[in-house]
């Protein structure tokens, strides 16, 4: 099946300000469903749903503004509500808001660990659970939540985002088999590898309070178009879990999957490389994936 299945669906969008959740604001708003917008910059978020309604098949009435701090989880419950007050359902809901991270443990305050853990994984948790019981009301319904490449390998210089990625695929999968007498009910994990947005820029570094606020080059990262035209496949075939990168990226994902061995030795090689240009100061993710990719090449 293809995404043309999901026009008349209402769909929630986290971290719909920037990056992949923009970009699939803008194609879910194509193929004509009803959207939720959140995250916390809502000027950000209008400015997402005027581009929705000048180049979508939606209306005014179709897209709903609804800011929301995932950190905050006093407040998803209220939020939860809003959205089956404006829609009266939720179909889907997308779990895609989150932050990155540059830094060595060592030169880490703990803050930046805490901040990951409550912002990827807490915040994604406490919304899933405030949507689940009207999914299981209903006895359908699509909890799709963005991962990474980094819930499955583990490089330097991310250790609390592979982290928290890591705890959010393991609790997705134990929720999945929770559901079982819920068919109707799919939960999708999706791993993209690099892909063009914010998240570097956005990174945390040593500090909590200190943005990397460098994103570097771009220009070996997987288009974000290309990457939600497969997330949207990915939603309306109910698939369990996906990787979606560019090679030689998968590759690598293939060898933490299928020969760890090899892939610890490989990653040391090149996670030296990686510490050694960021130490450095030179921009680390972009030395070290031009490197992996002209090695492939
Ligand atoms: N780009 C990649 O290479 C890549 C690869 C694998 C996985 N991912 C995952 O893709 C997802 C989207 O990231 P992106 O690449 O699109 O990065 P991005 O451009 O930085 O977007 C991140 C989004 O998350 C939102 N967000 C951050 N903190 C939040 C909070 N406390 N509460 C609610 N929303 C919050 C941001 O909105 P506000 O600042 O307005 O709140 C923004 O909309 C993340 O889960 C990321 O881990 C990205």
């Amino acid at each position: 099946m293809n995404e043309r299945e999901l026009p008349g669906m209402v769909v929630w969008v986290t971290g719909a300000s920037s990056g992949i959740g923009e970009e699939l604001a803008y194609q879910l708003s194509k193929l004509g469903v009803s959207l939720v917008l959140s995250a916390r910059r809502e000027h950000e978020l209008e400015r997402v749903k005027r581009k929705c309604l000048e180049n979508g098949n939606v209306k005014e009435k179709d897209i709903l503004v609804l800011p929301l701090d995932l950190m905050d989880r006093s407040s998803h419950e209220v939020a939860t509500k809003a959205v089956l007050r404006e829609f009266g359902r939720i179909d889907i809901l997308v779990n895609n808001g989150g932050r990155s991270q540059r830094s060595l443990l060592v030169d880490t305050n703990m803050d930046v660990f805490k901040e990951l853990i409550e912002l990827n994984y807490l915040g994604t948790v406490s919304l899933t659970k405030c949507v689940l019981p009207h999914m299981i009301e209903r006895r359908q319904g699509k909890i799709v939540t963005v991962n990474s490449f980094m819930g499955i390998i583990s490089v330097p210089l991310s250790s609390g985002y592979c982290a928290s990625k890591h705890a959010l695929r393991g609790f997705f999968n134990s929720l999945r088999t929770e559901l079982v007498e819920y068919p109707g009910i799919a939960v999708s994990n999706i791993c993209p590898g690099p892909v063009q947005s914010q998240i570097v820029n956005n990174a945390l570094g040593e500090e909590v309070t200190k943005a990397v606020g460098n994103g570097g080059d771009q220009s070996y990262k997987m288009a974000t178009s290309r990457c939600v035209r497969l997330m949207l496949v990915t939603m309306a075939n109910d698939l369990k879990e996906v990787w979606i990168g560019d090679q030689p990226f998968l590759l690598v994902v293939y060898l933490w999957q299928y020969m760890p061995t090899w892939a610890w030795w490989i990653t040391n090689k090149l996670g030296k490389k990686r510490i050694e240009n960021f130490k450095s100061g030179v921009d680390a993710d972009s030395s070290y994936f031009k490197f992996l990719k002209k090695k492939h090449d």
